[in-house]
């Protein structure tokens, strides 16, 4: 079928990081994972089969060619997926972000998710998840897929909380969703700190993170902590949950920092913060838990009904376009638009 294949697919944001490779090539991480999939935070990939030598793509109304370094992932994907599968056709890729790129909220979980699915629904000719699924492509093989091209991008595939485990072959990797959406209604509201591309990618940093000495000891604990993340999600006990959001994150900005060569992503104003944070929830003024990405910016993870004092809380201190407002999300949507 001629036309246009659409996915929309939400960021996420991991509860229990992604961080470090055991394989690079394989793309086989050093421990498991565990994240919320977001709701409004999206990227928006539209993929079409054109005659033409050579893919092309356009990113928010701009084309981009092969040799930009910031799309390098995209058309690594592209390629990867046509010399797995031999697909024929070129596509041409259009794709949008509703937040800003490179900007720690892990645009390329959400990019190149949605990339993934869309070509793939170009290339199949498959206008909606039971023609995917017909050809073999399930839900679960395209989430595979999707985390060789980015590895946060698999758990994107995927509504509500979600685990990627590492299995003791690369091979046996899995991405599942744990628990759906209407388990609980956690809410991410984002402090930015910076607007721009982050001070350095995730690739470096997984491969710096071996160099920590910090890093086998992270290692040795992570089962320990994500049972306990399991056991907070099951009872949907935030008491539980929060603190071990704090310590996850700060252990893993902790091996960056003790890497060589050693990285920083938080910036001063971004560490103060976190300081007021810590005091205000020690007032009771708010009820809310930091975790942070491969950037500045700070996730305020918490429930629903904390939503409105948190708010209030935060546009007493940021301009509103500071912040971001996303909670738990059902997944991602394919759509066809025939010409
Ligand atoms: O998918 P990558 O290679 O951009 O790595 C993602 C790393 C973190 O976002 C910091 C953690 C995670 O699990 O998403």
């Amino acid at each position: 079928m001629n036309g246009v294949y659409r996915a929309t697919v939400a960021s996420n944001i991991a509860f229990l990081k992604y961080w470090g490779k055991r394989d690079a090539r394989l793309q086989w991480p050093a421990n498991d994972s565990f994240s919320m999939t977001l709701s409004r935070l999206c990227s928006t990939t539209e993929a079409r089969p054109i005659q033409a030598s050579d893919h092309r793509f356009v990113f928010a109304g701009q084309a981009f060619s092969r040799a930009e370094k910031r799309f390098a992932k995209t058309f690594q994907q592209l390629d990867d997926l046509t010399q797995t599968f031999g697909f024929r056709d070129q596509l041409e890729i259009r794709t949008e972000n509703n937040f800003p790129m490179g900007a720690g909220i892990a645009s390329s979980a959400s990019g190149l998710a949605a990339l993934t699915l869309a070509s793939l629904a170009a290339w199949l000719k498959a206008p909606d998840w039971q023609s995917l699924a017909a050809k073999g492509f399930s839900l679960s093989r395209i989430a595979n897929l999707a985390r060789q091209g980015s590895g946060s991008a698999g758990r994107s595939l995927f509504g509500g909380y979600v685990a990627w485990r590492a299995g003791d072959h690369p091979e046996q990797q899995t991405i599942e969703p744990l628990f759906p959406a209407e388990h609980w209604d956690l809410h991410d509201t984002i402090v930015l700190f910076s607007k721009g591309e982050k001070s350095l990618s995730s690739t470096e940093a997984h491969a710096h993170a071996w160099s920590s000495p910090l890093f086998r000891t992270r290692l040795a604990g992570l089962p320990e902590r994500l049972a306990a993340m399991e056991n907070a999600m099951t009872h949907c006990n935030f008491e539980q949950l929060g603190p071990l959001l704090e310590m996850e994150a700060l252990e893993m900005h902790a091996v960056t920092m003790t890497a060589t060569p050693s990285h920083c992503y938080l910036t001063s104003d971004a560490w103060n913060f976190l300081a007021s944070l810590r005091e205000a929830r020690r007032r009771g003024e708010v009820h809310a838990y930091f975790t942070i990405d491969a950037g500045p910016n700070i996730h305020l993870i918490h429930e629903a009904s904390e939503h409105e004092q948190l708010k209030r809380w935060l546009e007493e201190r940021f301009n509103p376009q500071e912040l971001l407002h996303d909670r738990v999300g059902q997944g991602p949507q394919l759509s066809f638009l025939s010409e």
